[in-house]
């Protein structure tokens, strides 16, 4: 999908369908849907009038214009209230629309500056987040799915941002293109989270990784197996041991800052998929584990966006990968590993895998004094039952580090929310074999498997984000749609364009 930026009358415009909005509560629209239901009549207020339209967030409503304005078909999507509208209300009507105006047939669709107008947001964020949100909600996963058929929709190839103040044009030309990368980026961790394990083991993740560098003009490197038995790392090996598909270690690295700064590593989790191990999982919902990599996926697709937007700071990601799974070779329950920085691991439950391999990332992180460390991770159904869907959890042991999460979670609609690092939730983790072993106690499950990688971490500043309830939507709304939600790819996007900022300040 090609986005314009046009200045001029929405009234006026050639697109197949535009979009337009309207404030819960609203009589008489204004502005440029005040603009719209004049040359349509009063068609729009007598909708609301009728109750037909009441302008609630997610709300869309067709209205075929017959002749009276250029497009042939006005969508009303709806703002909610006023009090609660924010960028992530516009996100959100952007994909629900843009979807809606898909499957009218409408290949060309034009928007207003949606929140520029009476709500008064600045213009450049209201543009970034209508890309984001168009980019995003437009987003399928069709490649195992017959394509011919003509049962789905044909793609929007233009979308069109309106807007009458030329004065306003080059800052939202900035917020656009800003958008389509965070978005762009976002779905590239949906592609790899989406994709069957068979078609990604760690070798193909590797590949996808090293493709998106390549488009991003970032250093990739890939160890393989013989490169872990070199450099120690009995987590990922121990973990990889069981497959047929061997693991690999992903190094990608962003360099904008200055030469003598080692800069900050983001690391994720790559399992390509998480049967348990000896430790098997039920069969139900066993293949949603084939998302077991999505941290892994979001921490490649930001490295990206990195590339693109060229923040002056430098950055290292981490992928440890590896698929977890039950077979002759596979490691045991009561086998003991040694991760890289030759502390040994007691593992108890081969299902608890996730933290295995990190613990060998931080430690490649911190030899390479890497820091701040910040891991992302489908790490615990704990963490699931603990927040639902709508929020991710973490951990960090450096409040500035926390807060700087947090802010960038709110900037991208993404809810990051801050649990405690409790120390004594290490004393679960006391083996009678080894420095540590790899599961505690049920109860607070989330914390525990912090407090084990907080045990590689050390003291240098860190932060985990579990993110084992967000990375897959079950329904359809808003910006997402079924599967993965790229979350929290724009978080750590934001994150470092963040960091960037206040080191140069
Ligand atoms: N990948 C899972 C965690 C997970 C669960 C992610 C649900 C997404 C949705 C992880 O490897 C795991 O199996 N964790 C175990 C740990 C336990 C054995 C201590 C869990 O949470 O049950
Ligand atoms: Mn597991
Ligand atoms: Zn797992």
């Amino acid at each position: 999908m090609e986005i314009k930026v046009e200045s001029g009358d929405i009234t006026k415009h050639p697109a197949k369908a535009i979009i337009i909005n309207l404030f819960e509560g609203v009589k008489r629209p204004g502005g440029a849907t005040g603009a719209v239901d004049k040359a349509l009549d009063g068609g729009i207020s007598a909708l609301i009038a009728d109750g037909e339209t009441k302008g609630k967030a997610s709300e869309v409503t067709l209205v075929h214009s017959l002749g009276k304005i250029t497009s042939p078909r006005v969508l009303v999507a709806g703002l909610g209230k006023q009090e609660k509208f924010d960028l992530n209300t516009i996100r959100n009507l952007m994909g629900t629309s843009l979807r809606r105006a898909r499957g009218t047939g409408a290949t060309s669709v034009a928007t207003i500056l949606h929140g520029a107008g009476i709500a008064g947001l600045n213009p450049e964020e209201c543009a970034q987040a209508i890309a984001e949100g168009a980019v995003m909600g437009s987003y399928r996963f069709r490649r195992y799915k017959d394509n011919t058929n003509g049962d789905e929709p044909k793609e929007v190839e233009t979308l069109s941002i309106v807007e009458a103040d030329k004065a306003k044009l080059d800052a939202v030309r900035r917020g656009v293109e800003r958008g389509q990368i965070l978005g762009q980026a976002a779905n590239h961790t949906r592609d790899m989270a989406n994709e069957p394990a068979n078609a990604l083991p760690p070798a193909e993740l590797a590949e996808r990784a090293e493709a998106l560098a390549a488009d991003a003009g970032l250093q990739c490197e890939v160890l393989n197996e013989g490169q872990l038995k070199q450099l120690g790392m009995g987590g990922v090996l121990g973990v990889g041991s069981g497959s047929a598909n061997p693991p690999r270690f992903i190094i990608l690295k962003y360099r904008g800052g200055r030469k003598a700064e080692n800069g900050m590593a983001l690391i994720g989790k790559g399992i390509t998929f998480d049967s348990g191990g000896i430790s098997i999982k039920p069969a139900a919902g066993m293949e949603a584990m084939k998302g077991d990599m999505s941290g892994g996926a979001a921490v490649i697709a930001a490295m990206w966006a990195l590339g693109k937007l060229k923040p002056k700071i430098n950055v290292t990601a981490l992928v440890p990968t590896a698929e977890n799974m039950p077979s002759g070779s596979a490691i045991r329950p009561g086998d003991v590993l040694r991760a890289m920085n030759g502390k040994t691991i007691e593992v108890i439950n081969t299902d608890a895998e996730g933290r295995l391999i990190l613990a060998d990332a931080i430690c490649y992180a911190r030899k390479e004094k890497l820091s701040p460390l910040v891991d992302v991770a489908t790490l615990t159904g704990a963490m699931q039952i603990a927040l639902g869907p709508s929020a991710t959890g973490f951990m960090a042991n450096d409040d500035s580090l926390a807060a700087a999460i947090s802010q960038a979670g709110d900037t991208s609609g993404e809810l990051m929310w801050r649990f405690p690092l409790i120390d004594e939730y290490r004393e679960g983790l006391k083996s009678n074999v080894a420095d540590i072993k790899n599961t505690g106690n049920r109860n607070g499950g989330a914390i525990s498997a912090a407090k084990f990688l907080h045990f590689f971490a050390e003291d240098t500043p860190w932060a985990h984000i579990d993110m084992a309830g967000t990375d897959d939507s079950d329904k359809e709304k808003g910006i997402y749609v079924k599967g993965s939600t790229g979350i929290p790819t724009r978080t750590l996007i934001n994150l470092v364009l963040g960091m960037a900022q206040q080191s140069k300040g």
